[in-house]
């Protein structure tokens, strides 16, 4: 039975309630006027105290609501309500009619909590107890079904039937314990595949949906209140599905037959091609694996799935043209994963690969790629070191002639036979291991190479004699105790064998003993005490040195010992001999002491050159204008290329002048000296060393006008000093006034007579 069959029956309910109300009033009245009348019916029920009005009453206000009734009622009584909205919402007249003043909203407020009072008007006082009772709004369908929310989904494909897709919920705000607030949910469209239950849940109605053939459905659901009648509100939606992909389609190769082409020389892991397959699922579903059916193809070739599910060849090993131009492989695919494959039959699971080698010209081939060679250091030069080989790995075969490029590789090798012979005499101590580069060569157009490294180690040969260690500075004490130890000494050898040596005396000595120790050192022991301190004599001894090798080698080194004044516990206190050993031989110091003396004679020639200077300047009185002129050109000269020092052009113009018309010349002519007179080369010399030792003087490079040919020269000079004028009686003074710069030509020309003795 539906509620509108209820709600039609509301009014004699009220009715109903209202009289039980009045009937009620009147029974405890009745109790209340009449103690010790025993009633069936002690406790009031409350149940009947519901008043009903309809919400959004169109017609205008006020409302009945419903009546108060009592048996006490009668004149000069009145009804008062009281609680949730009385006298605002609600009020009551005189008979007991209670109105509502205003249209009420059940989703606003549904029910009101109210009381009732009837009153003495005179005194004021209730007449009757109060009485609660409840003002319920009952619902009319005033608001229809909302979606909240759009709704997406999703599902995989191939999903058995009544897979749960997602759940639409719409809201009603009418009172859902009526009709009014209930929903019914249909779909629109997409039922052939879809189905929706009461609750809004859309499930699958089919197993068969393909994202491959469609892979989103947009469907539409309805939402309507008042479910079973033509009225109501209802909504709409638009559902999004989507449907997801699994592995449901097999890879199939596109082709039966790849060809690809690969040139010889590739090298390993390089790619050969892809062959491409076909497989509709997405990427992350796609699952071929690739073999191949030939163990030939598996050792050459590698097969893998690549990023895009296809199968990528690459090399596992280098190909070679001359053992074989083709290899065919015939590939399978296996996709194990596919769940209920539907186009199974067409798939192409066999392809073959056919892979052409290209020929290559290839550089030569080493036997090896590196050499070790050994030798000994003592081998002569030419001494055969071993042989490198090569060849054309081609077809053509060329021959192959061979290098070594590197000028320090200490071998030289024969161009046709790749056999290695020494070019110099080698030294393990200096290098221990040469390394060179041999170059192979094909004879043909492309000249293609190779290279090799060969390492030659040098083989010792026991060449070094042994060396004493700790040697310097020895020492013994005047008042040496016998038997005392004054040195310890050792030795090292360059040689690589093993540092082990034997030590004795060359020559025997009356003063010393030597004790090998057998451990590559032995002891300097004096034999007798008791020295002269004041002896300056050095005493010496021969120790000779033995090493280990084969055959051994030895050396005899002189040692020096000193002999010092000691206090106790040998604290030297003075040492008469050199204490150190000379370091020096006798014709180092020879020289040296040579050297000395050259300078000394040197500068002695220099000095005594000066003093004769100085005093021919005093003589010729102009040293007071010496001295000023020294002062004013206090700088330093630039040679050549100095054209700030002094003016250029007085010198140039003078040349010039010179050249164009002969005299009067500025310059004097160098006389060319009679052969043999003089000794020009001694004069340049002395003057160079002048030049070099003397700070002040004019740079080197003011010399070039010695420039002198010799006095049997038939050339004569080619300075154009001697064209200038054959007029020697002029009066060179003015050199002096240039400067320090050309204080030596002054000289040279002899200026103020006196040097004009010079024996030019
Ligand atoms: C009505 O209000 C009274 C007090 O105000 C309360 O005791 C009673 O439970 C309420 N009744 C209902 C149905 O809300
Ligand atoms: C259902 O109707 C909507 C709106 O008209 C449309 O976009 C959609 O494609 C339809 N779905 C089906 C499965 O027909
Ligand atoms: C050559 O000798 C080096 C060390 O001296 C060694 O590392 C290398 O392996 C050797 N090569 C051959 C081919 O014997
Ligand atoms: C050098 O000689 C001193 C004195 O005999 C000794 O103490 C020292 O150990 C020696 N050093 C070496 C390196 O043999
Ligand atoms: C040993 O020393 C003495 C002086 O003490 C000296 O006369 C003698 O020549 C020395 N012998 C040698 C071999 O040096």
């Amino acid at each position: 039975m539906g509620r509108p069959a209820e709600r039609q029956t509301m009014g004699p309910v009220m009715w109903m309630g209202v009289c039980a109300f009045a009937l009620c009033i009147a029974t405890t009245t009745a109790e209340h006027t009449a103690p010790g009348r025993v009633l069936a019916r002690q406790k009031r029920d409350w149940q009947w105290n519901f008043l009903f009005l309809e919400e959004e009453k169109s017609d205008p206000p006020p409302h009945y609501v419903g009546k108060l009734k009592s048996t006490n009622y009668r004149e000069r009584t009145k009804f008062i309500i009281q609680g949730e909205g009385a006298d605002k919402i609600f009020w009551v007249n005189g008979q007991g009619d209670i109105y509502a003043n205003r249209k009420l909203d059940r989703e606003e407020k549904a029910v009101y909590n109210l009381t009732a009072y009837l009153i003495d008007m005179d005194t004021g006082e209730t007449v009757e107890p109060e009485a609660k009772f409840l003002i319920q709004i009952t619902d009319l369908n005033d608001n229809s079904p909302q979606f909240p929310k759009k709704y997406a989904g999703s599902i995989a494909e191939r999903s058995p039937q009544g897979t749960e897709v997602l759940t639409v919920t719409a809201t009603d705000a009418d009172d859902p314990t009526t009709a009014n607030g209930r929903i019914a949910y249909k779909l629109l469209n997409g039922t052939d595949l879809f189905d929706i239950n009461g609750q809004g849940t859309i499930t699958t109605k089919v197993n068969y949906l393909d994202r491959e053939k469609q892979s989103s459905y947009v469907i539409v659901v309805h939402a309507k209140d008042m479910p079973g009648m033509n009225t109501g509100g209802s909504a709409t939606t638009a559902v999004t599905i989507d449907v997801t992909d699994i592995n449901d389609n097999m890879a199939s190769f596109t082709k039966n037959m790849f060809r690809f082409t690969v040139k010889e020389d590739e090298k390993e892991n390089s790619e050969v091609g892809v062959m491409d397959v076909e497989d509709k699922d997405e990427v992350q579903n796609k699952d071929p694996s690739f073999s191949f059916k030939l163990q030939s193809c598996r050792d050459v070739f590698e097969i893998t799935r690549n990023p895009r599910g296809d199968a990528a060849l690459t090399l596992k090993q280098r190909l070679d043209y001359e053992t074989q131009v083709e290899h065919r492989c015939e590939v399978t695919l296996q996709e194990g994963s596919v769940i209920t494959p539907t186009d199974n039959a067409q798939a192409v699971t066999t392809a073959t690969a056919i892979i052409t080698v290209l020929d290559v010209d290839e550089p030569p081939l080493f036997t090896q790629s590196a050499y070790n060679f050994s030798i000994r250091e003592d081998a002569r030069i030419n001494s055969e070191v071993g042989t490198v080989s090569a060849r054309d790995p081609d077809k053509a075969n060329l021959k192959i002639r061979y290098s070594i490029d590197d000028p320090n590789c200490p071998v030289s090798i024969h161009p046709d036979t790749g056999r290695m012979v020494t070019t110099k005499m080698l030294d393990r101590e200096l290098i221990p291991v040469h390394t060179c580069h041999v170059t192979a060569v094909e004879t043909g157009m492309q000249g293609l190479k190779s290279y090799a490294t060969v390492s030659l180690v040098v083989v010792d040969v026991n060449d070094n004699a042994p060396e004493l260690i700790n040697i310097t500075n020895i020492y013994m004490c005047h008042n040496e105790a016998a038997d005392t130890v004054i040195r310890t000494i050792g030795a090292i050898d360059k040689d690589d064998h093993p540092q082990h040596f034997s030590f004795s005396l060359a020559r025997p000595s009356s003063n010393f003993t030597l004790i090998d120790h057998k451990d590559s050192t032995a002891s300097i022991k004096v034999r007798q005490g008791g020295f002269d301190a004041d002896d300056q004599r050095e005493y010496v001894l021969e120790i000779l040195a033995t090493d280990a090798g084969k055959p051994p080698l030895t050396s005899t080194t002189t040692v020096v010992v000193s002999l010092c004044r000691c206090g106790p516990d040998r604290n030297t206190e003075n040492c008469k001999a050199a204490y150190a050993q000379t370091g020096v031989s006798v014709h180092a110091l020879i020289a040296i002491l040579l050297c000395i003396l050259t300078i000394l004679v040197i500068v002695i020639l220099i000095v005594l050159r000066k003093r004769y200077q100085k005093e021919t300047m005093v003589a010729s009185g102009k040293n007071s204008e010496i001295h000023e002129q020294l002062v004013t050109y206090d700088e330093e000269g630039g040679g050549e290329m100095d054209t700030n020092g002094y003016d250029v052009s007085v010198l140039t113009s003078a040349r010039n002048e010179g050249s164009a018309r002969p005299a009067p010349g500025l310059y004097a002519v160098v006389k060319k000296p009679p052969a043999g007179r003089a000794d020009m080369a001694m004069m340049i010399e002395v003057k160079k060393d002048e030049a070099d030792h003397d700070r002040d003087g004019i740079p080197y490079d003011t010399l070039h006008i010695y420039g002198y040919e010799g006095p049997e020269s038939l050339a004569g000079s080619l300075s154009s000093l001697d064209t200038s004028s054959d007029d020697s009686s002029l009066d060179y003074d003015f050199l002096n006034d240039w400067g320090p710069r050309f204080k030596t030509l002054a000289e040279l020309y002899g200026v103020d007579g006196l040097e004009s003795d010079y024996p030019y």
